[in-house]
This record gives C-alpha cells, structure tokens and sequence, in this order.
C-alpha cells in the first residue's frame, strides 16, 4: 500500500502488485488476504494495568479483519528496547503502517528515522515523544497534564494542608511527566506538604510496594495519597489497609484512569476522585491508518477529552462503564 503513494499514476495495476506482495509474504510483510488489506504494526508498552488493557482491547477491536486491517500485536512488557525492537520487525516486514504507544519520551529519533526512510507512516497513541513532529504522521492521546491538574485542583479544594506522598508512573513515560507537571501547577501556593514522590511503575505491585514503604517510614503522619494511575492506588488501597488504616478517611486518595476498578473503589468510597483518561482510541487510530496509507493529509494531533468522577458520580457511572 505505501507504493501505491510513491506511484500515484500506478494505482491500479501497482495496488494489486503491491498487496499481493504483502499477502504472500513477498516482502516479509503479514498482509492480510484482501487487496485492500492494511498490515499494521502495533507497538503497545505491555499490559501493566487495567487502563492498558482496555486500551488493547479497543485497537485491536478497531484494526480488526473485518474493518479491513491485518494486525501485527507486540507488548513490550514496558521495556523500550523491546519496543523498538519490534517496531524495527515491523519495518523489516515492510507493514503499511506502524502504530506506537511510546513507553518513554525520549529515544525514539533513530527507530522513527528508519520508518520514515522506509515510507512507513507511524501514528503514535496514548503518550508522546520528544523526536522531532516531522518523523511521525499524527499523534491521537490524552492532555496528561491537564489530568494532573484537575486532580491537583480537587486536592487543594479538599485536603489543604494535607501530608502527601505520590505514586509516579513510568519514569520517563510522558504520562507521569505530565501529570506531575500539572499536580505541582495547582499545587502552586498551597499548603500541602509533600513527604515523598516514587514511581510504582503503573503497575498495582509497584503501587503495593512503594506504598509499604511510604507507610513504614511516615506511618500515620500521611493523609493524602496520589496515584498517576488507578492501579498504583488499587495496589496502596492493601498496604493502607494492611496497616490498619482506612482509605478514604485516614488517608485521601486521588488517582487518575477511572478503569472499572477504580471507579468501584471510588464508588466504594475508598477513593476520593478521579480524573479520567480515556483509553478507547481504536477507532480514531484506525481511522487515522486509513487516511495516512491513502496519501490523505490528518492532523499532527488529536487530543480525546476526558472528566472527572467524585463518589455519587462513580456510582451512577458504573453500571454502563463500558471498561
Ligand atoms: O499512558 C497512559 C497510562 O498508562 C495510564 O494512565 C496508565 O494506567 C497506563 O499504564
């Protein structure tokens, strides 16, 4: 498919070449049994939490057979080199196009050089990269740092003078970056006192383990916890217990995703708020696919909205949740 861009004269008799070379492997590619068929490389970070799974799950939904797509899927366990390494494969095998939800910001210009040089369009998802616009085709994701602001702005609002400790995410993953970048913005003058910030990876261990820790060195002293995500807060939810605390009353809890889980802890009243990030972005992505392999111009950046839940809000939410 990406010739028939080079060759727009072509179209006809160069497509059907083309796909065909796709569909037999010619070219190493894992085309998909149709002319029309688009062989698509999805990079993802792993499955670190509930929030990445039903991310999955939706581009896997919307790159799907019958819309027209053959999916190569590779997790990275949240390794970046094993995630260049497969976006690497994906253009060995010559895909039309390659998908990334980047682990980190950084590290990315020589893999995103090589697609490029390769006529591979790449659309990234989820989290952003610090390389240069001009090596990726569009970006579809959340304004991570908005989220950390709104939780930062409930946190004010409501637990002023509280003693914090935060659960970071990925070191280095735009995602906590960001949303440390906004909780300190509305932060800014108020007298929450911060005891100590780590990363729990965005994973419910890391957010257990770090968590035992914050408690054995602070104890009681801790009043307000934010989680960069639902998981690092659903993994603390045990150490508070564990320690005989109860979350929600001795200790605030403020997290962001609202996955279900989350959103029944909130409704539970365990949680005190959440800012949501939406995961469902298959549909924009394969839609984005469709337009780049056509030649279609699209837009650098696409920014999905999100809202926030208080405790009435979660439970009148999750009945329809959808994940
Ligand atoms: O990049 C989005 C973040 O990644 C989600 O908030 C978190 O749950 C996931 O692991």
């Amino acid at each position: 498919m990406k010739k028939i861009l080079a060759g727009v004269a072509l179209v006809g008799a160069v497509a059907l070449t083309m796909t065909g070379c796709a569909t037999n492997g010619g070219n190493g590619g894992g085309g998909g049994g149709g002319d029309d068929v688009i062989t698509v490389g999805f990079a993802q970070t792993g499955s670190e939490s509930g929030w990445r799974s039903a991310n999955t799950e939706s581009l896997k939904n919307a790159l799907s057979e019958e819309n027209g797509f053959k999916l190569i899927f590779n997790a990275a366990d949240n390794k970046q080199e094993a995630q260049i390494a497969a976006v690497r494969s994906f253009i060995n095998q010559g895909v039309d196009a390659i998908v990334i939800a980047p682990i980190t910001v950084d590290g990315w210009d020589d893999v995103l050089k090589e697609a490029k040089d390769a006529g591979i369009p790449v659309i990234l998802e989820d989290r952003t990269v610090s390389a240069s616009e001009d090596l990726y085709a569009s970006w579809v994701g959340l304004d991570f740092q908005k989220e950390g602001e709104l939780a930062g702005e409930w946190a004010v609002k409501n637990a002023d003078g509280a003693n914090l400790v935060v659960l970071e995410g990925t070191t280095g993953s735009s995602a906590a970056l960001d949303r440390a970048t906004g909780w300190s913005k509305a932060l800014e003058g108020s007298t929450i006192k911060t005891l100590d910030s780590q990363t729990g990876d965005f994973t419910r261990d890391g957010g257990k383990k770090v968590m035992e820790g914050f408690l054995q060195k602070y104890g009681s002293e801790i009043n307000l916890l934010f989680a960069h995500n639902d998981d690092m807060g659903l993994g603390a939810l045990d150490a508070i217990e564990a320690a005989g605390l109860v979350p929600g009353q001795d200790i605030k809890i403020v997290t962001i995703d609202a996955v279900h889980d989350g959103m029944q802890a909130l409704a539970d009243g365990k949680f005190s708020f959440i800012v949501e990030c939406n995961p469902l972005l298959g549909e924009k992505v394969a839609e984005l696919v469709k337009k780049v392999v056509a030649g279609e111009s699209v837009d650098k950046k696409t920014i999905v909205p999100d809202q926030t839940f208080d405790q009435e809000q979660a439970k009148e939410a999750l009945p329809t949740r959808p994940y």
